[in-house]
């Protein structure tokens, strides 16, 4: 049976191959997807969405949300995306336009009407905090939600200690990773070394010579670069995609644990941090306020291992025709 599921994206080009895979996978039906501004601005993370989803000939709906995090100013990633998100090759805009529906009303709508349907998040947390405050309810009728988002051994990707899509709205992913959602971790170290698109694995790409397989290893171009210069890797990393993997296939984590996990918002030099209580030391009794309280909260389950070689397959698989 196809299940149904939701993309929340700040669609760049990480996000773009992410959203090829759903939208043309066998096993789910995107009901749609929703944007906040992230990577790149709200008006051009809306354009990649449409245009992403019109090389796949889809006409799922895309909704326009959050154009800010929830208390702080936007900042973004054009740094590693390009200014346009997709590596500045000047792609044409799509035809379409975004619907009507804010973001954060379409998710409370669509997770109201398909009990069970699954949420997947690629971006900074904000439509989806801001859609549980208009309806907390919505955690009775999503039944999983894959955030790619922290990292859970504190290798940071925008400081030392946060990865972007926490560092960004802290607040907005606090509130997400505290609602009683079944969130899924996926942090950002999942994506490195063998899970790096290697040189190896762009040729395997470029060799199925489709449209689809171009646009990720192009897009990616500016990012490869980056890449490169802040970790010494030479290939194309996909945090989304490895996000979008284990949504889709989720034996694709080969090991996974639950923890109460704490997000960092006041400090300025580890805003953004995903704080895992790996030893389950929230419960001792020497510790008290946030600690002492934190063990009757909602747990966090963490993928800690990718299958790399089917991940992989996945991948390619997507973009194959
Ligand atoms: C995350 O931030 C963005 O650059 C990517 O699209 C991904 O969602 C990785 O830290
Ligand atoms: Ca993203």
């Amino acid at each position: 049976m196809t299940r149904k599921i939701l993309i929340d994206t700040d669609t760049a080009s990480d996000d773009a191959v992410a959203l090829i895979m759903a939208l043309r996978s066998p096993l789910v039906s995107v009901e749609g997807i929703t944007v906040a501004a992230g990577n790149c601005p709200l008006e051009q993370a809306v354009s990649n969405a449409l245009y992403t989803a019109e090389l796949c000939n889809s006409k799922v709906p895309v909704f326009s949300g959050a154009a800010k995090p929830l208390m702080r100013e936007l900042q973004l990633a054009d740094w590693f995306h390009g200014k346009d998100g997709l590596g500045d090759h000047g792609y044409k805009p799509s035809h379409r336009t975004a619907e009507t529906e804010p973001a954060s009303d379409a998710i409370v709508r669509i997770a109201n009407a398909n009990p069970g349907i699954e949420l997947v998040t690629l971006g900074p947390l904000t439509n989806i905090a801001e859609a549980l405050s208009k309806d907390p309810g919505i955690v009775q009728n999503i039944s999983r939600c894959v955030v790619m988002g922290g990292n859970p051994v504190c290798e940071g990707n925008v400081t030392p200690a946060a990865e972007f899509n926490i560092y960004v709205d802290p607040e907005a992913a606090r509130k997400v990773f505290h609602s009683g959602l079944a969130v899924e971790m996926v942090g950002w170290q999942l994506c490195r070394g063998e899970a790096v698109f290697n040189e190896a694995d762009i040729a395997r790409l470029r060799a199925l010579k489709t449209d689809l397989a171009d646009f990720a290893i192009d897009s990616n171009s500016t990012a490869m670069q980056a890449l490169k210069t802040q970790t010494g890797e030479i290939g194309i990393c996909l945090p989304d995609p490895t996000a979008m993997g284990i949504l889709l296939q989720p034996e694709l984590c080969l090991a996974s644990s639950n923890h109460y996990v704490e997000i960092e918002s006041t400090s300025e030099i580890t805003r953004g941090m995903t704080v895992v209580d790996l030893l389950n030391v929230t419960k001792d009794e020497r510790n008290s306020g946030i600690w002492a309280q934190a063990h009757a909260k909602p747990r966090t389950h963490i993928c800690w291992k990718l299958d790399v070689p089917r991940w992989k397959d996945t991948v390619a698989t997507s973009l194959s025709c």
